[in-house]
């Protein structure tokens, strides 16, 4: 496996394979890896000739400079990992080599920025787009892969590669949770060790919602017995819990045709945001 620094590096090393025929599949990460992050490097490996993983904690998509500041940086041991499950190139750059000058440029998602993450970290979704399409001009990959914990990114994601044109398929992963339910997250490793041990309460919470809506109960019954769950636990602080469009991210008044309906959330364990969602 090759580490790349530089722009001008891994373009160097990829531009002969993609000449040569040579599939690309790319995993954008902010490092910190785990389980789910290597799922989408194997489902790469699976369908592509050659795997790139990009880790870059793209300062451009924190709202909050505390998050920022916590956000876990764990290079050498991301590597060990890649390594271990076969990526083939890595690009970690420095946040000069990514952004010479600040980005002058605005993306606006328009109403899908308007609802759930995009509503609570305003600006995230304007950094998310400027760094993914800055890394699909780098990488200029085949297919890239993106988890559904993050479901609102990949809409954003969806939207970008329609708007300006990527020639590239996004693929989308499962969520990958920890045996006690808990989505893993990069977040997750901020936790204490009594709020991880709480922190599963949020998919709990979905799973609430869910039985409420599966037995034909209206939305504001699925909100109260999400309020009323986490509410047990005094460490939680809710932001939202909305019913949604699975595609659009937009709030439904009724559960959807099987599939199409995502339940999300986003509450603060202590100091650390935890998100989750599943799709019914
Ligand atoms: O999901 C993430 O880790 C980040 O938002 C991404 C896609 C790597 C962009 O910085």
């Amino acid at each position: 496996m090759q580490l790349y620094e530089t722009i001008t590096g891994l373009r160097q090393a990829l531009d002969p394979q993609r000449k040569a025929g040579v599939s690309i599949g790319f995993v954008p990460t902010m490092g910190a890896l785990h389980a789910g992050h290597l799922a989408l490097v194997e489902a790469s490996k699976a369908r592509n000739d050659l795997t790139v993983c990009s880790i870059f904690v793209n300062p451009t998509q924190f709202n909050n400079p505390d998050d920022l500041a916590r956000y876990p940086h764990t290079l050498e041991a991301d590597c060990q990992l890649l390594e271990a499950v076969g990526c083939d190139l890595v690009f970690a750059p420095s946040v000069e080599e990514m952004y010479p000058g600040s980005p002058v440029l605005r993306l606006d998602f328009g109403e899908l920025e308007t609802v759930l993450e995009g509503a609570f970290r305003p600006g995230h979704f304007n950094g998310v787009g400027i760094v993914v399409s800055k890394l699909f001009n780098i990488v200029q990959p085949d297919r890239a892969y993106f988890g559904q914990k993050d479901l609102q990114q990949v809409a954003v994601v969806r939207r970008l590669i329609r708007d300006l044109g990527f020639p590239l398929e996004l693929v989308r992963m499962p969520i990958v949770r920890e045996t006690d339910g808990l989505a893993m997250s990069s977040r997750n490793r901020n936790l204490s060790p009594a709020e991880r041990q709480v922190a599963p309460a949020l998919h709990q919470a979905l799973n609430k919602a869910r039985a409420v809506l599966q037995e034909e109960g209206p939305i504001e019954a699925a909100k109260i017995a999400v309020n009323d769950y986490l509410q047990a636990y005094s460490a939680f602080r809710l932001e939202y819990f909305e019913v949604t469009n699975a595609e659009t991210l937009q709030p439904v008044e009724q559960l959807q045709a099987p599939g199409a309906t995502a339940l999300c959330i986003a509450a603060y364990l202590g100091q650390t945001r935890l998100i989750d969602n599943l799709i019914v």
